[in-house]
């Protein structure tokens, strides 16, 4: 670090020493190692707001998600109250036909919120551009990713010193983090500022954790509802959350909830191929262990439903096994399942239930998914990575449930009681905090 970013940095953590505690503001927080940018006066102050805008790129074309919507609210309450903000993102990785600049997703924010927001490339003086903004002037800064330090995952001391980090510290007044979906990575725009500039959640991080902190403050009937394609991933998952007290039941389904009749000696028939091709019966001794541990928490399908001529046709488990290919799970496990949601105060889907992309075998999903967006008294939280796909493709609205997380993998890696190195920079070069012993 040269002399300036020190003095620099030294003379911000100390004035920040001084600004109210979270507890004094009256504030109930996700989480109280944390700063929210929603507590200080932003006014006039560059702020650096990581968000993730990484999108679907189809034919060249940048298709608006929900994150881009989410962060670009982000971006326009900040510039409102008087910030200038540079937006920091990735798009796609490297050597992948989604790696692109971010021009696009610049002029898509500017439909979205509707106001003035500039772009500029790594190529061009971006430290001087930084230095001409004026309050509540919108930069987006490229695709972070071409930066070639941003992927390497380091400390945050050792991102810290990456040139392009300290360029930017150098013209910047505080650090926002506004992504939960990019904290499993300890990459440079991630962590990097943490050390030298006064760091901040922002708005829609802290959504998705005052969501997530319900799962600490309801106590008990907390469910959880896991399937998906990527059983490797759900097993961990399951295992952490039933054992860290995140669930008190699991409803399986999906692929995933086949593995656990695999797991009791069922025989599928057609399908059995399927499961060795695809190399998922390695996972059946981590699935057995999981079984015998907690076979009174888990709610398992009864039948599923398979193709025979292009339509759905329900199969009971003990008729297994069929020379049907099964795509979803039956109506009785779909009543079973919804049953248990009617009971539940607290509801984690990591879903889908059956294979969402074929319309007779949405059924399952869409009903269980239906009763959670109608049992208003359980707090429901949806995530994984196919979440908004499948909600699309379903008719579901984010609005119908209590929360819809943004995050893949990052979530994941949350639910599973992994620290997060986005989340742990952020408290750990929290400048708020008291030195130890005053
Ligand atoms: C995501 O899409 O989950 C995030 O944008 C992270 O992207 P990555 O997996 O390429 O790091």
């Amino acid at each position: 670090m040269n002399a300036e970013t020190i003095i620099k940095v030294v003379a911000r953590a100390t004035a920040f020493y001084f600004l109210p505690t979270p507890s004094s503001l009256g504030e109930s927080l996700a989480n109280d190692d944390l700063n929210y940018v929603e507590q200080v006066d932003v006014r006039g102050k560059t702020l650096l707001l990581r968000v993730d805008i990484n999108s679907s790129v189809v034919e060249g074309r940048v298709i608006v998600s929900s994150r881009l919507r989410e962060h670009a609210q982000s971006i326009q309450e900040l510039a409102k109250r008087g910030a200038k903000v540079v937006v920091l993102s990735h798009q796609g990785r490297e050597g992948e036909e989604d790696f692109i600049p971010l021009q696009r997703h610049a002029n898509l924010v500017r439909k979205l919120i509707q106001r003035e927001v500039s772009f500029a490339s790594w190529d061009e003086d971006y430290k001087a551009i930084i230095r001409k903004l004026k309050d509540g002037d919108i930069l987006v800064l490229d695709n972070t990713r071409f930066q070639k330090d941003e992927s390497v995952e380091k400390t945050p001391l050792e991102h810290s010193r990456d040139k392009f980090v300290q360029e930017l510290a150098l013209v910047s007044d505080f650090f926002v983090e506004d992504a939960l979906s990019i904290c499993h990575r300890s990459h440079a725009t991630v962590t990097g500022f943490c050390p030298l500039l006064p760091c901040f959640a922002g708005p829609a991080l802290k959504k998705e954790l005052d969501a997530l902190q319900r799962l600490t403050d309801i106590n008990d009937k907390k469910l959880c509802i896991l399937g998906g394609a990527k059983p490797a991933d759900s097993i961990k998952l399951l295992k952490r959350m039933l054992e860290g007290g995140k669930a008190g039941e699991a409803c399986v389904g999906g692929l995933f909830g086949e593995l656990f009749l695999k797991a009791q000696g069922i025989s599928f028939g057609a399908k059995d191929r399927f499961f060795e091709e695809k190399g998922f019966t390695a996972l059946l001794p981590q699935v057995k262990e999981v079984l015998e541990k907690f076979s009174d928490r888990l709610i398992l399908p009864v039948d599923l439903a398979a193709e025979k001529d292009g339509k759905r046709l329900e199969v009971r488990v003990s008729d297994l096994p069929t020379e049907y290919m099964t795509y979803d799970i039956g109506r009785d496990t779909t009543e079973l399942f919804k049953a248990r949601i009617r009971q539940a105060n607290l509801v984690v889907f990591n879903g889908p239930l059956g294979m969402y992309e074929n319309l007779e075998f949405t059924i399952g999903t869409k009903k269980v998914l239906e009763t959670l967006a109608f049992t208003k008294k359980c707090f429901s939280i949806l995530g994984g990575g196919d979440t908004e796909r499948a909600l699309q493709v379903l008719g579901l609205l984010h609005e119908d449930f209590s929360h819809v997380s943004l995050a893949g993998k990052a979530l994941l890696q949350f639910l599973s009681g992994n620290h997060l190195p986005g989340l742990e920079a952020l408290k750990q070069f929290n400048h708020r905090k008291k030195p130890a012993g005053s």
